[in-house]
């Protein structure tokens, strides 16, 4: 039988953005509970839940101070129980967000480390001298911008940061904090944790060297500061594959959890994450392409085309069109198209992951300069890398902040959030939100959607297309990425399907050359067919 997450479609929440359950503008686990059965309405069978640890949040909860407890913003350990038990119960499963690159500079572990250079502790983080000249050993560049590397005035030391100086990197070569770390796994999988996504799992190991990293030739100042190198030497070291495993190993000891790796990389360089045969890696290495697709028939079937004939044997394929870290899909291709963009995410071959929000069609909110608080936005501002905008609150019905909180938000809910609401949305057909149901019951009815084989992944003529097959079920799907009418010629074994979904419920078509091999396919619009 097929593991859940092959068959299932994972739903990822912000927490802070969901639901507050308790008027502080700030969502919690309690929130979360109280929307479950709208999760299991919609359809989906796991939710994702970012990081909810005790944390400062300089990096809103990627900064983690206690990597086995909850942050009294989000509520209590027994808050999470009653949240896991709750999900159970409703056949949903439950992911949290390791944060294993990197600790808060608060941790016990670090203040212990940071305390003397012969604390037990030390080599628990990286610990390297200045440069022979004085400034930092090299040249890496932190993810927001500045050197990766903050000194420590007290020990003579500068120790790494691939992110904020608040968030010093673990040194994994040290056994001690593997196993520390691991450890942490074993007691969320006691607790009923289905499985973990993986933050920056290709950061985790740096080269044993420390060498510059090279100069990015194709750098320009608005790319932001990190593109001024290129991350050859400080992610994606060999090494890091082993910790994968050791992680799946412990992932498949307590009845086969799952891991998800969060990894930005060259298609080829990600199928590595999948492991090997003898040492498995994660389930699902993120594959984040279509994040960055441009938005064209032909350049998303080779998309699709290449992945697929990558994926090692056994390795089983996924999609996401965004996520807290990534402009929102109906902002990057427009309202009309992020309704094909749904249902490309939800027909191709390989576990959908959905971020909260994009059932509703919520865009990037523009977020006044005084209310900035992603620190990615204040380090280098106006570049268009904050993440604010894509973490805005959920909105549920049409009262006073969009039923999310009854305090003022901690960020701004989109300016429509009147209507663009789940309570409008359910009631109007025309909307996003029915969309996506009706795209998760179609894969619940139709095996082939959610399982079946991929086959003649086409894209022309502003078209792309491509079949499903399973136990002689065959749809295809054919997609209209332009705004205007375009004719779609059925492929040869193909005549009369039935159309089982369109995004465009209300276009009036014919048999357009009365042979029922053509099918008009009017502006923006998707559809799904059987073929019968
Ligand atoms: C990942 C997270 C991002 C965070 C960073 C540092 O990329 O998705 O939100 O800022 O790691 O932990």
């Amino acid at each position: 039988m097929r593991p859940w997450w092959e068959v299932g479609v994972l739903y990822q929440i912000y927490p802070r953005s969901f639901q507050d359950s308790n008027g502080d503008g700030i969502g919690d686990l309690a929130g979360i509970s109280a929307r479950l059965d709208y999760l299991v309405d919609l359809g989906i069978d796991a939710l994702w839940i970012s990081p909810i640890f005790p944390s400062p949040m300089a990096d809103f909860g990627y900064d983690v101070a206690d990597y086995c407890d909850v942050d009294p913003r989000f509520g209590t350990l027994a808050d999470l129980d009653r949240l896991i038990e709750a999900a159970h119960a409703r056949g949903l499963r439950v992911l949290l967000d390791l944060v294993p690159n990197h600790s808060s500079d608060q941790h016990p572990w670090f203040v212990e480390s940071r305390s003397s250079r012969t604390n037990p502790r030390r080599d628990w983080y990286i610990w390297r001298d200045p440069a022979p000249g004085g400034g930092p050993p090299n040249n890496w560049i932190s993810d927001f911008g500045g050197p990766a590397w903050d000194y420590d005035e007290a020990t003579g030391q500068y120790y790494s940061h691939a992110f904020l100086k608040e968030q010093p990197d673990f040194n994994w070569r040290n056994p001690a904090l593997r196993a520390a770390m691991m450890d942490v796994l074993r007691f969320w999988f006691d607790r009923g944790v289905d499985g973990f996504r993986i933050d920056v799992l290709w950061h985790m190991v740096k080269a044993a060297d420390f060498r510059d990293n090279p100069v990015n030739p194709a750098y320009s100042p608005e790319m932001g500061d990190m593109h001024r190198v290129l991350q050859t030497h400080s992610t994606d070291q060999p090494e890091v594959h082993a910790i994968a495993a050791e992680m799946r190993a412990i992932a498949e000891a307590n009845g086969g959890r799952l891991l998800i790796g969060e990894i930005y990389l060259p298609v080829d360089r990600l199928m590595a994450y999948y492991g090997t045969a003898d040492a498995p890696g994660v389930q699902l290495p993120f594959n984040f392409q279509l994040i960055d697709a441009p938005w064209r028939a032909d350049a998303l079937a080779e998309i699709v085309r290449s992945y697929e004939a990558a994926l090692p044997p056994g390795g089983w394929p996924n999609w996401v069109l965004g996520n807290h870290d990534r402009p929102r899909i109906a902002t990057r291709v427009g309202e009309a198209q992020a309704r094909v963009a749904a249902m490309l995410l939800l027909t191709l071959r390989g576990t959908p992951t959905l971020y909260y929000g994009d059932e509703i069609g919520i865009a990037d909110v523009v977020v006044p300069a005084a209310q900035v608080k992603d620190p990615r936005e204040l380090r280098e501002p106006g570049l268009g890398l904050g993440r604010d905008p894509v973490r805005t609150p959920m909105a549920w019905d049409a009262g006073p902040h969009g039923g999310f909180s009854d305090g003022e938000p901690w960020l701004p809910l989109h300016d429509d959030a009147a209507i663009r609401n789940v309570a409008k949305q359910a009631a109007d057909p025309a909307a996003m939100l029915p969309l996506y149901r009706d795209l998760l019951a179609l894969r619940r009815t139709h095996g082939a959607l959610a399982t079946g084989d991929i086959a003649d992944i086409t894209g022309t003529d502003d078209i792309l297309s491509y079949a499903r097959t399973e136990n002689g079920e065959c749809l295809l799907i054919a997609l209209n990425l332009s705004g205007g009418e375009r004719r779609f010629v059925l492929p040869d074994n193909m005549e009369h399907p039935r159309l089982l979904l369109s995004t465009v419920p209300d276009w009036r078509r014919g048999d357009e050359d009365g042979d029922g091999r053509t099918i008009l396919l009017a502006p923006d619009e998707g559809v799904i067919l059987l073929n019968e």
